[in-house]
């Protein structure tokens, strides 16, 4: 039997709720297909403050370095928000995606049948909606320098330094084409090449990777455009490749064409070990009432199955269930439809496992 090391950092909030529903799920499907999981959890973000006064340790870092995949719930909440900006919970998201090198994130917005009635959206604008995000995760405002606040006559000044090399455009590109070519083929590039050197950068080196993909459709469409395309006209989209700050937006925004934020998987990978979690944040004023929808961590521990462990059945028979259980009526509160009752997180955890066995 093989076995695969698994670091849990559960964060804060319900990402501590929906992180044991998704280890649950995961070690019922290990079982199923004769693999170990051997877990190591630690603290991140809010709860690693608390502890150590620190957003994450050293050796936390270390530990991810060498596990085959690391799962993470979600990071903050107010009880932080005032801390300096070096003690803040969201540094710990940052130094893991810098430290183990994450420069991909996909995060899948794709419409279920059975939820179009939860979206805000008409029916016959987000019916058969299957869009991948691809966002850039280690450049772009979120890490250039300078980065600083200095006073200055009458305040303060603040900088932050948006920053692309072509090598990163480069590997973010080749990730965006080769996952196109099992797509519908088709990517669009996001910039705001009027205006930032970085974007017209970008849209130069995505421009000759593409030569080496004459099958792939390119088009590049600015930021301010694909904001607006995504709710007037989503289905035009297959493959959304976008660097880091826009990526962050606009798939806030896509989420919303599938109802609620809490059906959105993620992967960040690069060259060594994935990291997979929720894109919902940690939700504090529903924290520990049990009704936190698990239904992305669930989502996102598929995908650790298929990237990680290369068990690409394994994460079909997560999503399956998932689907199922949508089939089957069960919703959590973000995604129910007047007059029917929601059920809490270990209801469909449990009915997720019923599925799986
Ligand atoms: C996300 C989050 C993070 C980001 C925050 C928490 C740092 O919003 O993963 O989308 O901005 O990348
Ligand atoms: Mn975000």
């Amino acid at each position: 039997m093989t076995t695969k090391k698994v670091v849990i950092l559960p964060g804060d909030g319900i990402g501590v709720e929906v992180t044991e529903a998704a280890m649950k799920v995961s070690n019922s499907v290990a079982e199923k297909f004769d693999i170990k999981l051997e877990t190591e959890e630690f603290s991140v973000g809010g709860a690693s403050i608390d502890k150590y006064d620190t957003p994450i340790r050293d050796e936390v870092i270390i530990a991810c370095k060498s596990a085959d995949a690391v799962f993470l719930g979600a990071v903050g909440g107010p009880k932080w928000d005032n801390l300096p900006k070096d003690k803040r919970p969201e540094i710990a998201l940052l130094s893991l995606r810098k430290n183990l090198g994450l420069f991909t994130n996909l995060r899948p917005v794709k419409v279920f049948d059975e939820l179009i009635s939860a979206s805000t959206l008409k029916p016959e604008v987000i019916q058969g909606c299957d869009i991948l995000i691809i966002r850039e995760l280690t450049g772009g405002i979120y890490f250039g320098k300078p980065k600083f606040t200095e006073p200055i006559e009458g305040g303060h000044k603040a900088v932050d330094t948006m920053a692309y090399e072509t090598s990163e455009i480069e590997r973010i590109s080749k990730v965006a084409f080769e996952s196109a070519k099992h797509r519908k083929g088709k990517i669009t590039s996001v910039d705001k090449a009027n205006i930032l050197v970085t974007s017209q950068l970008w849209r130069q080196v995505v421009t000759d990777i593409s030569k080496h993909y004459p099958d792939i459709q390119l088009e590049h469409m600015l930021v301010d455009s694909c904001a607006m395309q995504l709710i007037r006209n989503p289905k035009q989209f297959d493959v959304i490749l976008t660097e880091n700050m826009f990526g962050d937006i606009l798939s806030d925004e896509a989420s919303m064409l599938t109802g609620s934020l809490g059906m959105l998987p993620s992967a960040s990978l690069g060259q060594g070990v994935g990291m997979y979690e929720p894109v919902h944040g940690t939700a504090p004023e529903i924290a520990g009432q049990n009704i936190a929808n698990p239904l992305a961590a669930i989502a996102s521990a598929a995908f650790m199955f298929r990237h990680s462990f290369k068990l690409d059945e394994a994460g079909k028979a997560i999503e399956n269930a998932i689907q199922k259980v949508l089939s089957n009526g069960l919703r959590c509160a973000d995604i129910i439809e007047n007059g029917k009752t929601a059920v809490s997180t270990t209801e469909m955890t449990e009915a997720i496992l019923r599925e799986i066995k």
